[in-house]
């Protein structure tokens, strides 16, 4: 038995796991979180993006046996417990940003915990923080935007 803080929930993970499963595998098969999605399954393409306490991390390449005791954040947790769109969703919708999808949950975890840490990102911010989420459709200008529009929105209600 695993128990794991997800989403400012704790869920019990009753199936017995290997100790080398994957975070992903976990929260996919076993939870049901199917937001976060399983591209290349080796590191690469950053679609299985979460937050583990805060920061990005690869679940395809975390241990779901070492991310217990850690506040772990889905494309589930991102909007706010009252159903109130993260800035960045709404950013994305506004710029049309999306075109198949698969890779977006992935950059929009990775883009969250850019802004958490940069509210004011410039373009090299934002690329080097992108730089590990890939996407086959080319959303790249479109999620830059988004970005730039989400931050200036988060200021916003800062101020
Ligand atoms: S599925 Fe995890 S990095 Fe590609
Ligand atoms: S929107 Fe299709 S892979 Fe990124």
């Amino acid at each position: 038995m695993l128990r794991l803080k997800i989403n400012g929930t704790e869920r019990v993970v009753d199936a017995v796991l290997d100790d080398s499963t994957p975070l992903l595998w976990v929260l996919r098969d076993e939870l049901g979180l199917v937001g976060t999605k399983f591209g290349c399954g080796g590191g690469f393409c950053g679609a299985c993006t979460v937050h583990l306490n805060g920061e990005p991390a690869r679940s395809c390449q975390v241990r779901a046996v070492d991310a217990a005791g850690m506040a772990i954040t889905t494309i589930e947790g991102l909007a706010s417990t009252g159903g109130e769109l993260h800035p960045l969703q709404q950013a994305w919708l506004d710029h049309d940003v999306p075109q198949c999808g698969y890779c977006q949950a992935g950059q929009l975890m990775s883009a969250a915990a850019l802004l958490k840490k940069k509210p004011t990102p410039s373009d090299a911010d934002i690329d080097s923080a992108m730089s590990g989420n890939l996407c086959r459709c080319g959303t790249y200008q479109r999620m830059r935007a988004a970005i730039h529009t989400a931050a200036r929105n988060l200021r916003g209600r800062r101020s």
